[in-house]
């Protein structure tokens, strides 16, 4: 559905993302993970045409993208939520989603609001005022507003509490089981491949390793160094 071919793309002449080739098939949840700076929003940020690639292609579905402006990938179902910034502070929670939903003519508010009853609680509420993940719930629920078949999601559980990054996660998990497939970055690392169906990892821009998720979880040395496991030792 969505593959990215050989993609390097960077800021000037900084060449940040070198040559990644990953892919997201209809109905998956694709997870990327890695160390902080290794170009992981500067690939997803590619991928939605707010940066341009240096080479490499883009093809979701059978159209190459590779050039399109972010709206018109919205228009042909791609969804972002950034890293920071995602949602309009100073606005309400329905102010919010209704500027997502600004190029729909049936924006689908029953639907959102079943996924997070709390934005139809809190529907007045100034985005300012809510807790990091309502705040996170929001932004994702303003991307769902065009019913993307694709989206793409920035660290979506960044700072939040242990728990609610579980109770984000199983809201990913819904938005799949109701259609989208998503491609998310995501620094909880175990917490994103136990929702997903296969994993990449980026280091300094590179993909160093792609599996299936279940085998990501189970593999040693990946445990060690992404998913904060300790070495069990034989005594
Ligand atoms: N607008 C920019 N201009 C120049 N360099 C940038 C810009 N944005 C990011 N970079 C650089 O690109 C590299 C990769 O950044 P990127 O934000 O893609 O990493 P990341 O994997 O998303 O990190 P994190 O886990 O901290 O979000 C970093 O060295 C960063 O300093
Ligand atoms: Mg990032």
């Amino acid at each position: 559905m969505l593959s990215v071919e050989n993609v390097s793309s960077g800021y000037g002449e900084t060449i940040i993302v070198n040559g990644v080739s990953i892919s997201v098939n209809q109905g998956e949840i694709v997870v990327i993970i890695g160390p902080n700076g290794c170009g992981k929003s500067t690939l997803l940020k590619t991928i939605f045409g707010l940066i341009k690639p240096a080479s490499g292609r883009i093809f979701f579905g059978d159209e190459d993208i590779n050039g399109l402006k972010p709206f018109e990938l919205v228009g042909k179902g791609i969804g972002f939520v950034a890293q920071t910034d995602n949602v309009f502070p100073s606005l309400s929670v329905m102010e919010n989603l209704e500027m997502g939903g600004y190029i729909c003519k049936n924006p689908d508010f029953q639907g959102i609001f079943d996924i997070f009853p709390i934005l139809r609680e809190k529907k007045k509420v100034k985005a300012s005022s809510l807790s990091g993940g309502e705040r996170q719930m929001l932004a994702i629920a303003r991307a769902l507003m065009t019913q993307p078949e694709m989206l793409l999601l920035d660290e979506p559980s960044a700072g939040l509490s242990p728990k609610m990054v579980e109770v984000l996660m199983g809201k990913i998990k819904e938005i799949k089981e109701r259609g989208s497939s998503v491609l998310l970055v995501e620094q909880n690392a175990k917490s994103a491949l136990r929702i997903a169906d296969r994993g990449y990892i980026l280091v300094m821009g590179k993909k160093m390793y792609e599996g299936r998720a279940c085998e990501m979880l189970d593999h040693k040395e990946i445990g060690k160094l992404y998913l904060g496991k300790k070495e069990v030792t034989g005594t």
